[in-house]
């Protein structure tokens, strides 16, 4: 029991980048003044007390800027920085390191016992995944990935309206995901070499489509531009289009096609541009994560300082009508959740229960690993066909088998196949 009789949970963070600052500083923070409470486990105090980081740099100047704001954290550092956290008096560990690096941090975390949240895309691989999933079985902990996008009021609403009926059977539908320069070239710089803008952003229209429409992932297909990220044959892409085709309950299919780019003018007003259009049987669904109603004009600050098209659902800063400053939004709630979960189980009635209180949470598949793996199936199919095609052999067609688990890629014509995964 932590002082005034709440109960407390502990957490550790890896990685003290962008995404730490939009969203897990304003939730570590509000939690750190307010607690959370919930009638199934009464008041909770929750605290960041540990880091883990490159240098640890960030994390010195966060600790030093913050004062009274967060409680104090242990700051680890180096190569090592998440094996050190890891033996630290942490109940939770969220992974927010570039991607290619979550399932290290993730599977040392749930081998020490710790529930584990990762940034999307969640891993690289149906392997890696698969492992992950097992592993948090075998410990009894939550291992859970973060997409935000699902709990956008406008995403909420498609899917209530597909749920509901309403919305019967889509067909096709494409989602964008345009950034500008300034991501390839200054905000992402230390990992791009080698990678693609639609691994990490493409994925979050992966997940809205597997979750709200359900289905049989079928086939992947891709492929995208280079020579301003990297050169023009070398395996660095400065945009990506991918096409997904799935099959219903009932046997028809839909196709999707989801466009990303990294390399948008740095004063394009949207700075981030999310469109998506969903064509159903009766209806049609059009939607401008941007263009929600404000343009703003400022002389001198849009559209480099301030946006045009802002976005203040997912992580905006405000004057309350009662004088308070906060940070709030489906980034920041999308944490709170998280969290809410771990607490459900640890301390959400009789330790007896708690393997049913477990189980109950696992089954969320809004974030539950288990549920991802269509999602990171077409994560690994984008990778392998996007390499591929940097060694001289585009064209590509991945295909997954829902049954077995199983991802393969073939090429038109070509007899031979390569075996991605092998199923479960
Ligand atoms: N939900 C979203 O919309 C959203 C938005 C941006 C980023 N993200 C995701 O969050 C993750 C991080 O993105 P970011 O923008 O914060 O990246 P970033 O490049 O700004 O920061 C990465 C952080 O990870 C740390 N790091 C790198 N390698 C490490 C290692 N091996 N061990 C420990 N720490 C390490 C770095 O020191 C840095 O603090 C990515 O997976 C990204 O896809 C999600």
């Amino acid at each position: 029991m932590a002082a005034g009789g709440a109960s407390i949970l502990r957490a550790g963070m890896v990685g003290l980048g962008m995404i730490f600052d939009e969203t897990y500083r304003p939730f570590f923070e509000r939690a750190h003044a307010e607690g959370l409470w919930d009638r199934r486990f009464g008041a909770l105090a929750v605290e960041l007390t540990a880091v883990g980081s490159r240098t640890g740099k960030r994390a010195a100047a966060y600790k030093k800027s913050a004062g009274q704001k967060i409680a104090d954290f242990q700051n680890f550092s180096g190569s090592d920085a998440i094996d050190q956290l890891v033996t630290a008096d942490v109940d939770l560990v969220c992974v927010a390191t570039p991607d290619d690096r979550h399932y290290e941090s993730a599977r040392k975390a749930l081998q020490a016992g710790k529930h584990v949240v990762i940034e999307k895309p969640s891993v690289l691989s149906l392997k890696e995944l698969d492992e992950l999933v097992a592993l948090a079985q075998d410990q009894g902990v939550l291992a859970k990935v973060v997409y935000h996008k699902l709990l956008d009021p406008d995403h909420k609403k498609l899917r209530t309206l597909v749920e509901d009926g309403v919305l019967r059977h889509v067909n096709n539908g494409y989602c964008s995901l345009l950034e500008p320069k300034s991501i390839s070239g200054q905000q992402f710089a230390e990992w791009i070499s080698g990678r693609n803008p639609g691994t990490y952003v493409a994925v979050h229209y992966l997940k809205l489509i597997d979750f709200t429409f359900g289905g049989r992932l079928k086939t992947v297909t891709a492929t995208g531009q280079r020579g301003l990220v990297g050169p023009k044959d070398g395996p660095t892409w400065d945009s990506v289009q991918m096409r997904l085709v799935y099959e219903y309950g009932d046997g028809r299919e839909a196709a999707f096609d989801i466009h990303t780019s990294w390399v948008t003018p740095n004063n394009f007003p949207g700075y981030v541009e999310q469109e998506v259009q969903f064509r159903f049987d009766n209806g049609v669904w059009n939607g401008h994560s941007r263009k929600r109603g404000v343009e703003l004009t400022v002389e001198d600050k849009t559209p480099n300082d301030l946006k045009t098209t802002i976005n203040t659902h997912y992580n905006g800063t405000f004057v309350e009508p009662w004088g308070e400053r906060s940070q709030r939004g489906y980034g920041i709630e999308v944490i709170e959740r998280f969290v809410r979960e771990v607490a459900y189980v640890e301390k959400g009635g009789p330790a007896g229960e708690r393997t049913r209180r477990l189980k109950e949470m696992r089954e969320l598949g809004y974030n539950d690993l288990s549920a991802d793996r269509q999602v990171v199936a077409s994560v690994q199919a984008l990778e392998a066909i996007l390499a591929e095609a940097a060694q001289g052999r585009p064209d590509a067609v991945a295909s997954y088998d829902a049954e077995s688990g199983k991802l393969t890629l073939a090429w038109p014509g070509v007899a031979e196949t390569r075996v991605l995964h092998p199923g479960r």
